[in-house]
Parts: structure tokens; C-alpha cells; sequence
């Protein structure tokens, strides 16, 4: 595997907060990599970096070969960037979006006018060519984004919380595409809070927490190697938890209390819920472990605090 991007030491700061706190990781060509956490975990700050909008504190992040840097006008050319904030020109329609996209990346008209067809066909908005953004729902700009990103033909493409505050359906239609894109040879850099969304596009990622990276992996491995297969999520007050862990200390499973949860991290759920409903215990659930689990357990707090 080539890496298409390594980072050494990365580090940002804004005066005196540190938002990225010296992180290391490589993207390979062709992968799809995720920076998955919270609010305020130094996702975009570190996207930023990587197609070149936000100058280096210190450390080193190269891109193709290239250091990154504001003024990297070949990275720029390279990289399709899918925005956290939706920061489309709401005077212009679809169609003249992509348009001054075109000529920022210096393509010919006839050039752009079949490209942008291509686009609009590849997000589904062909019927929204005329529409003004205002016109457009939430699903639809996000869409439009993505055909956005891709009218320079990038090799590399950020996507910053590409689906968040879509519906269900309108998250898996992005998710199709950029999955597509994937199999076209595209590397991915995707941030996202969403564990689900993680584990449905990312081959790696990096759980990310408070400007660092606290664990990196392939997500189902992640999940395997730290929690395990089964959850079993016990609601009782913290004083009954000796009672209720001296009762269960035969299974062979790990435990954690977070909150108003005793959490039982175990490859046989199954066998343990048997004994809790010998027990009696009300308010018990037996689940799939997700990424979701592997950041409580590193962090003590969830990913939607
Ligand atoms: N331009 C800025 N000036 C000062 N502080 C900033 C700036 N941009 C980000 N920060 C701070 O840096 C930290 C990391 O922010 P960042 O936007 O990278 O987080 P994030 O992981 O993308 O979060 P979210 O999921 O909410 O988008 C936060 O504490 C944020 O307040
Ligand atoms: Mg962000």
C-alpha cells in the first residue's frame, strides 16, 4: 500500500487551545480512511490541513508526495473537499454552482458543461439543473457537494460529516456514492460522529478524541479486539453493582460502569442474559458491540454527549 498521506507530530493550535494535539497516521491510495469522534475533537481542523485551507502549527503532513501547505495550489488541483458547512452561493442555481467551480479549477466550458451533466446525473439532481439552492432540501445540497467536489476529477476527496442531519434514506444514497466512488480508485478522508457510518464506508480509522488519536484500526477489528461480540447493558444504581458482578463472576466477560449503565463486554451475550433473567433483573438488553462501545470504553462518555 502507498500512503497518499502521512502525518508526523501534527499539530494546530488557535493561541492557546490546542486543537490537534500531535497525531500521526498514513491514508493509503484507494482507501477509505475515517476520523471518527465527538464535537470539538479536531476532525475538520485536521481535514483542513490535509487539502490545504489551514496552515500547519507544526509537524509534518505531506499529501502526494507533497507538503501540505496554503499554497499548494498542485494539491489543491488534486483534492475534491465535500465542506462541514454547507457553503453553497444561494444566488446562483445548481448548474452555475458547479460552474465557478469549473473555472476556479481552470476547465474549458465545453469541458465543464458535460462534466457538470455527468455530475448532476452521478448525485441525482439532474431535474434540478435550473433550481435555485434555496429550492433544494437538506439531501439534495449535500448531493450537490459531492458533485461539487468531484469537477476537477480529484484523486483525493474529504468529505467533513458528509450525511449529518439527513434522514435515514437520504444518508444511504451518499453512502452509495461514495462507495462508488471508492471502487473508481478514489481515496477517502471521511470525519464523522456517526459509529454506523464509520463501519459502513471505512477499510481504517482513528478514533479521535480531544485533539488526539486514541486508537487506530479496521473498524471491525477495533470493535473485536476492545469490547468483543456481544454487549449486555445492565441499567442498575451503581450501589447494587458488587451484588449483581459477585452473581455473575463466573462468565468469562470484562465490565465497565458509565453512567447509569453496568456494561458487560462479552463474546457470548446469550449465556449471561440467561443468568440475569434467573436473577430477575428488569431493564437488560443483549446487543451487537459497535464502535460506539470502543469509544466509551477509551473515553468513559459517549460520541453524542
Ligand atoms: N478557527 C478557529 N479558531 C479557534 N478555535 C477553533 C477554530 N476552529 C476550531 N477551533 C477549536 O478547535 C477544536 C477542534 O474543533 P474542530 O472543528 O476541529 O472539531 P470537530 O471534531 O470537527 O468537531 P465537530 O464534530 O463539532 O465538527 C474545538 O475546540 C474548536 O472550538
Ligand atoms: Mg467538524
Amino acid at each position: 500500500m502507498i500512503p497518499l498521506v502521512t502525518a508526523a507530530g501534527l499539530t494546530k493550535k488557535y493561541g492557546d487551545l490546542v486543537a490537534v494535539a500531535g497525531i500521526a497516521f498514513e491514508i493509503h491510495e484507494g482507501e477509505c480512511f475515517g476520523f471518527l469522534g465527538p464535537n470539538g475533537a479536531g476532525k475538520t481542523t485536521t481535514v483542513r490541513m490535509i487539502h490545504c485551507v489551514s496552515p500547519v502549527t507544526s509537524g509534518t503532513l505531506t499529501v502526494g508526495g507533497l507538503p501540505a501547505g496554503i499554497d499548494n495550489r498542485a494539491l489543491k488541483m488534486m483534492t475534491g473537499v465535500i465542506p462541514q458547512e454547507i457553503n453553497l452561493d444561494n444566488d446562483l442555481t445548481v448548474q452555475e454552482n458547479l460552474v465557478v467551480f469549473a473555472r476556479f479549477f481552470d476547465i474549458g466550458r465545453k469541458e465543464a458543461r458535460a462534466r457538470i451533466a455527468e455530475l448532476l446525473r452521478f448525485v441525482e439532481l439532474e431535474a434540478k439543473s435550473g433550481s435555485k439552492i434555496s429550492e433544494l432540501s437538506t439531501g439534495m445540497k449535500r448531493r450537490l457537494l459531492i458533485a461539487r467536489a468531484l469537477i476537477n476529477r480529484p484523486r483525493l476527496i474529504v468529505a467533513d460529516e458528509p450525511t449529518t442531519g439527513l434522514d435515514p434514506q437520504a444518508r444511504h444514497l451518499i453512502w452509495q456514492r461514495l462507495r462508488q466512488l471508492k471502487s473508481q480508485g478514489t481515496t477517502l478522508v471521511l470525519t464523522t460522529q456517526y459509529m454506523e457510518e464509520a463501519q459502513q464506508l471505512c477499510d481504517r480509522i482513528v478514533v479521535m478524541y480531544q485533539g488526539k488519536i486514541l486508537k487506530e484500526g479496521i473498524p471491525a477489528k477495533l470493535v473485536e479486539d476492545e469490547i468483543g461480540r456481544e454487549v449486555v447493558e445492565i441499567r442498575i444504581p451503581p450501589e447494587e453493582d458488587g451484588k449483581v458482578l459477585a452473581e455473575l463472576s463466573a462468565f468469562p466477560c470484562t465490565h465497565e460502569r458509565v453512567g447509569d449503565t453496568l456494561y458487560f463486554y462479552c463474546r457470548d451475550g446469550h449465556a449471561l442474559m440467561r443468568k440475569l433473567i434467573e436473577l430477575d433483573l428488569p431493564n437488560t438488553l443483549n446487543r451487537p458491540a459497535t464502535l460506539e462501545d470502543v469509544f466509551l470504553k477509551l473515553t468513559g462518555r459517549s460520541l453524542h454527549e
